[in-house]
């Protein structure tokens, strides 16, 4: 019942300090879908094994293992979840307690989550449980993203087939602990993956962001306590108190650890999906699991590591990354989704981040001026500067545009919207310039 991953390449590269990480230590065994995605089959993988035990220990013990463990949120900002599961725990004045899973994955070239809720439906429904006994919680919804109608369905097949066995519920696994499971399907907006839109869009309103404090442990959905968490960072909790807290923490480095989902994309011989050790240096993922870069690593030209939201970093950065929050803060990115889009010589890199200011753009919520008029702006300005038309003063301006936004909106968009341009500038100046001489020189003679 091992999943291999679906490396093509006959030569390994040389083995580094961290990864490959070896099947058995792979938590989703079905990424692939190449076994049964339901209870029978997700059983035979070891899932739903002595959960039971896992809830009886309760709040703190779970608690205990899962702060041992040094996991930190995967759903982007890399929060660490001990802490924030922590928050759940004091007295709420009588309210029910909430887990809200975050379903709602739209970040460009993220698709972890899809994978989890397709083929490994049961893992995600144990972590619910797990994570949801860890916060006191009463329920959990899961929010999934509109436009995956065939993940919903799996997982409202596989959520029937949990209340049949009796593993949640009243008396979920026989524990006396009783704990419902809902699914909720959004409508396709992008901004209802940020957490408090997304509870907004829950309670039946427009998905728009809230201010932040309170946050969602103090006031979250319905006015109580809520913890928001993204599906792989649910999914991994059972595993990780079953094989204890310690055994998680063995992978990757201090700040950094565990096994980790990587998407890789753009032009790459083999786009996949993969668990690996955290901290594995970029440049060993993409050629271990995608085949490589098309044409060879010399061909790279520039690597867009953690979801649209991160800035892009060239080559001879992506020579020596490692893949983790630390390593990629330092080079001025981050791991986000850890989403690695990677662009070759035969990719336009200006217009790249041009079509993700259109991006941007659209799924604005429009709340704040800086977010809603300055993604605007940088949608325009470098649709223009993809042709070259343009002065070079301008490329400050739109720097400056960039950092009017990042910093001084209600939420996380206009920051992420404000990165790509910035990681552009920064590493991509000259080729805009170039390309403003060539179209300022043809306007001259023509
Ligand atoms: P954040 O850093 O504001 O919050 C992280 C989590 O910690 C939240 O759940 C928040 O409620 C909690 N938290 C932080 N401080 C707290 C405190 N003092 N008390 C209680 N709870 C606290 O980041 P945010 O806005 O949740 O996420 C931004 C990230 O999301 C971006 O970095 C981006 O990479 C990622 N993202 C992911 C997408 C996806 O499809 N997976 C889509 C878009 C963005
Ligand atoms: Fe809406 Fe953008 Fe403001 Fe977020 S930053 S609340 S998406 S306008």
């Amino acid at each position: 019942t091992v999943c291999r991953n679906n490396s093509t390449e006959t030569k390994q590269p040389e083995k580094t300090k961290y990864g490959p990480l070896h099947d058995d230590d792979r938590i989703f065994q079905n990424l692939f879908g190449r076994h049964d995605y339901r209870l029978k089959g997700a059983m035979k993988r070891g899932v739903w094994y002595k959960t039971k035990e896992i809830v009886d220990k309760g709040t703190d013990w779970i608690l205990k293992e899962i702060v041992t463990s040094g996991l930190r949120g995967r759903g982007g900002a890399g929060f660490p979840s001990g802490m924030k599961w922590g928050f759940m725990n004091k007295p709420s004045d009588g309210r029910p307690k909430y887990l809200v899973v975050n379903a709602d994955e739209s970040e460009p070239g993220t698709c972890k989550d899809r994978e989890i809720m397709r083929h490994d439906p049961h893992t995600l429904l144990e972590g619910c449980l797990v994570a949801g006994r860890a916060m006191g919680a009463r329920a959990a919804y899961i929010y999934i993203r509109g436009e995956f109608y065939n993940e919903a369905s799996q997982l409202n097949v596989a959520v029937k087939e949990a209340y049949d066995a009796g593993l949640i519920g009243k008396n979920a696994c026989g524990t006396g602990y009783d704990f419902d499971i809902y699914v909720h399907r959004g409508a396709g907006a992008y901004i209802c993956g940020e957490e408090t839109a997304l509870i907004e869009s829950l309670e039946g309103k427009q998905g728009k962001p809230r201010l932040k404090p309170p946050f969602p442990a103090d006031v979250g959905v319905f006015g109580c306590p809520t913890t928001v968490a993204n599906v792989e960072t649910v999914a991994v909790a059972p595993t990780i108190c079953r094989r204890g807290g310690e055994w998680f923490a063995g992978f990757g480095r201090e700040r950094n650890r565990g096994t980790k989902l990587f998407n890789i994309s753009g032009q790459v011989n083999n786009p996949c999906t993969v668990e690996e050790e955290m901290s594995i240096p970029l440049r060993e993922l993409i050629e271990r699991h995608a085949g490589g870069v098309i044409g060879g690593w010399d061909n790279l030209v520039a690597v867009i590591p953690g979801g649209s939201s991160t800035p892009l970093i060239p080559k001879k950065v992506c020579d020596d990354v490692l893949m983790d929050f630390d390593d990629l803060v330092k080079v001025q990115s981050a791991l986000g989704t850890a989403a690695i889009t990677v662009m070759n010589k035969d990719a336009d890199v200006v217009r790249c981040i041009a079509r993700l200011m259109h991006f941007y753009k659209h799924e604005s919520c429009g709340q704040c001026t800086p977010c809603r008029e300055g993604t605007g702006w940088m949608n325009v300005m470098t649709h223009r500067f993809v042709e070259g038309n343009g002065q070079p003063e301008e490329i400050d301006m739109l720097w400056e545009i960039s950092k009017q936004i990042e910093g001084h909106t209600i939420c996380a968009l206009g920051d992420g919207a404000a990165w790509p341009v910035q990681g552009l500038i920064r590493h991509f100046r000259p080729e805009i310039e170039a390309r403003m001489a060539q179209f300022n020189q043809k306007k001259l003679k023509a």
